[in-house]
């Protein structure tokens, strides 16, 4: 009998409000008075230009990079004194960033100051799960609390522009990059693309404590042709439009104020010279009037393409197509002049970039406020309240893939637990690619053997052994492994992938366990132990025989710096998982591309059918789907409603759901929402995520949860790519994963 008690509007207001930042979120500025800042920025800018020479325009649109460490190279003061260099990369610390800045303000002829950028994409030095493990959430609540602190705690060293959301569709997961970003599907993807850069720029960056966000890597810089890194890609434009762009459009809607162009070339045309998506799409299009930043030195690249015959081809093609700021190389520097005086370069174009670069400067607020408060430092990195924040989310971002027999959650009172694995006491690994400041730092980084012996108390005894590493072949640990998990209660394996395995030029040909890991959890499962794989990884991995074999699967991908405390969590049951995948794990690499948002093609599979899309010696599902994630409790989805039958091309409709938490532990479900156009002028997806929600229920509770459908869910680009919605069937599928779930029909009707 479900009880009727449904959680009170204070309840989830109050709940909400706590998982919300630590910060209170600013209220955006009432229009009037934006739009009246806005208009006296622009004044700001016509007389800044009216005084501008050339070189100090081209400066402007100059970026260098500082070392690793966060130091100015020899020659930087200098340039910034000559008004030559508008931003850089890499260059962090209050104190160093002050004093750059303080040669533009004081010695400078203009007094523009400088912008400082950072790959700040997971964290600052708070090191916050790999963005791909962060979209396991499915929360863009975690997902904008991790960026504001992120945010302040870069803005605290000087840096005030991050390099990210990088919001780019991965559907191969060869692909390393594809633990940047939020996974596969479009609409996922924007939702998480709003929060990140909600969380990173709040209403207003000018706020001393925000950084103005950039969506990257504009475009379709994830659809790489055989996940090779930095490889062509090539698509119909209907493609580019549903999968790649929508995540872009999501972030200059939430107000993102710059982008990234990227590597590769789309249908032939470098996107760092690409006239159609720099300026049709972005600009035209989109209205989009912040600056565009190239990726490091893709405008000399353009040469490597064969777009360019020379330096000076190659930036006349970048600037004119729309890019504003050169990453490190400088050609736009050497040959700026040149390109003007022979008219290959209006001064116009120039005058616009130089206008965009400035704009983002005046609303960060930097002409008024430039120096950056240096006791904010020592108060923001890694403050106790970010630690905690770290370790909430990445609990929260965990998935549960497998859990046989309640192998887990673990009792905290064991007699003896064994841990071993490659990823167990490791910590350097533990924040993933792109890990900002805690860059080889390990100070602070809580590893999954620390977590646990944190965890439980001195009456359990923890029998770690290594047993292998993760790469190579040596297998001499293995016995003492073997003899730890037959001395133990359980055994808990801690494998994966390096965090160089994933990220930037680290694409992988086989997506299995690297090294002869795969062989030590066979060694330990043999002992006959109850045997717990944690999984660590910058992408799906084809665990296939774990799948099939091992009782419990914890994917943690790269969980941050609180890594070891959160998993601990997890596994002793003071967190119950509520991850779910942004991602498709295939069954074999031969399956990639693989996704849930596939065409049904004219013979859709069929295992009884020989004549049907399907491969001989592997099934063409996969080993675990898009949305999929399990608890420690049971959730059951009932009462599927619309609102209507049928609504006019520009109507909504509402669905609606009971779910009802049928266990005996408090948790968290994902409600999913797709769709099926059943019948269309051009084929559609067998299904698309147009919704979700993750909820909390304590046990015996239920709660009916509502999503709109609007024109802009049910629509799609026809053959004239004009995006409309047809008369037709639809289905609505709402279910806790892209597998199964309730269906409901309804019609679309002509007017
Ligand atoms: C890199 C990456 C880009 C990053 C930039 C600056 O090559 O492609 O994501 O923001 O260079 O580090």
């Amino acid at each position: 009998m479900k009880s009727t008690k449904i959680i009170s509007l204070t309840v989830i207001i109050a709940l909400l409000g706590s998982m919300l930042p630590t910060v209170r979120a600013i209220a955006p500025p009432p229009p009037k008075r934006f739009a009246q800042r806005q208009a006296n920025i622009e004044r700001r800018i016509d007389t800044l230009l009216a005084r501008m020479t050339v070189e100090e325009k081209l400066g402007q649109l100059q970026q260098l990079d500082g070392d690793v460490d966060g130091s100015f190279r020899a020659e930087h003061p200098d340039l910034v004194r000559r008004g030559l260099l508008g931003s850089f990369l890499n260059v962090r610390g209050a104190k160093r960033v002050n004093e750059l800045q303080r040669i533009a303000m004081t010695e400078s002829r203009l007094k523009i100051p400088v912008l400082f950028g950072y790959d700040v994409i997971h964290g600052y030095r708070t090191i916050f799960p790999v963005p791909l493990g962060e979209a396991s959430s499915w929360s863009p609540v975690d997902a904008e609390r991790s960026a504001q602190i992120a945010a302040r705690e870069a803005s605290a060293a000087g840096v005030r522009w991050t390099f990210a959301p990088m919001v780019d569709i991965a559907r191969d997961p060869r692909w390393g990059r594809i633990v940047e970003g939020a996974g596969e599907d479009p609409y996922f993807g924007s939702v998480m693309a709003r929060a990140r850069v909600r969380g990173f720029q709040g209403a207003d960056y000018s706020d001393p404590t925000r950084v103005v966000a950039c969506a990257k890597h504009f475009v379709a810089y994830g659809a790489a042709e055989a996940g090779r890194d930095y490889n062509t890609t090539d698509m119909s434009e209907t493609t580019l439009r549903e999968i790649y762009l929508p995540p872009f459009k999501a972030a200059v809607d939430a107000g993102v104020g710059t982008f990234m162009s990227a590597f590769n070339d789309l249908n032939g045309v470098p996107t760092s010279a690409n006239p159609f998506t720099l300026t049709e799409v972005l600009r035209n299009e989109w209205k989009f009037d912040g600056l565009v930043v190239s990726d490091y030195e893709s405008v000399k690249e353009l040469m490597n393409h064969n777009l360019a015959a020379d330096e000076r081809e190659a930036a006349r093609a970048a600037i004119n197509a729309g890019v504003d700021i050169e990453m490190v190389s400088r050609l736009f520097n050497k040959h700026g002049a040149q390109l003007l005086r022979e008219n290959k370069v209006s001064m116009g174009t120039l005058d616009e970039a130089v206008r965009r670069v400035l704009r983002i400067k005046f609303r960060l607020g930097l002409f008024d406020n430039p120096y950056v408060d240096e006791s904010r430092e020592a108060k923001e990195i890694m403050s106790a309240e970010h630690l905690r924040a770290a370790r909430e989310v990445a609990a929260r971002s965990l998935v549960l893939l497998k859990n046989e027999r309640e192998t887990l959650p673990l009792t905290k009172n064991l007699r003896s637990i064994a841990i071993t694995g490659p990823l167990a006491d490791d910590q350097k690994n533990l924040t993933g690619s792109w890990n900002a400041d805690a860059l080889n730092k390990t100070e602070g980084i809580v590893s999954v053997l620390a977590g646990i012996r944190a965890k439980t108390g001195a009456e359990t005894k923890i029998n770690y052994a290594k047993g292998c590493e993760i790469t190579g072949d040596d297998t001499s640990g293995f016995a003492e492994a073997v003899r730890a998990a037959q001395n133990s209660d359980v055994a808990i394996v801690v494998v994966g992938e390096s965090a160089e395995m994933s990220g930037e030029a680290a694409s992988r040909s086989s997506l299995d366990l690297p090294g002869r890991q795969l062989d030590l959890i066979k060694a330990v499962q043999a002992t006959g132990k109850p045997t717990v794989v944690v999984l660590m990884n910058g992408r799906p991995l084809t665990i296939n025989w774990i799948a099939e074999n091992s009782p419990a699967i914890l994917e943690t991908w790269f969980a941050g710096t609180e890594a070891g405390n959160a998993i601990a969590d997890v596994l002793f049951g003071d967190v119950n998982p509520g991850g779910k995948l942004p991602v498709t794990f295939p069954r074999s690499v031969g399956q990639i591309p693989l996704y849930y948002n596939h065409k049904n093609t004219g013979r859709p599979p069929d295992a009884k059918n020989k004549y049907t899309s399907k491969y001989l010696d592997v099934d063409v599902t996969p080993l675990f789907p898009f949305g999929h994630g399990l608890s420690y409790t049971q959730f059951s989805l009932t009462n599927l409603q619309l609102s209507a039958q049928r609504i006019r091309p520009d109507g909504r409709i509402i669905a609606s759901v009971e779910v009802e938490n049928t266990g005996r532990r408090a948790g968290d479900e994902v409600v999913q929402l797709y769709i099926r156009d059943v019948a269309a002028s051009v084929t559609r997806p067998v299904r698309e995520l147009k919704g979700f929600e993750r909820i909390t229920l304590r046990p015996g509770e239920w709660r009916r949860v509502s999503f709109t459908l609007t024109p802009e869910s049910l629509g799609f680009y026809d053959r004239q790519m004009r995006f409309r919605v047809e008369p037709g069937a639809f289905k609505v599928i709402v279910g806790t994963s892209s597998v199964g779930g309730l269906e409901a029909g309804f019609e679309v009707i002509q007017r």
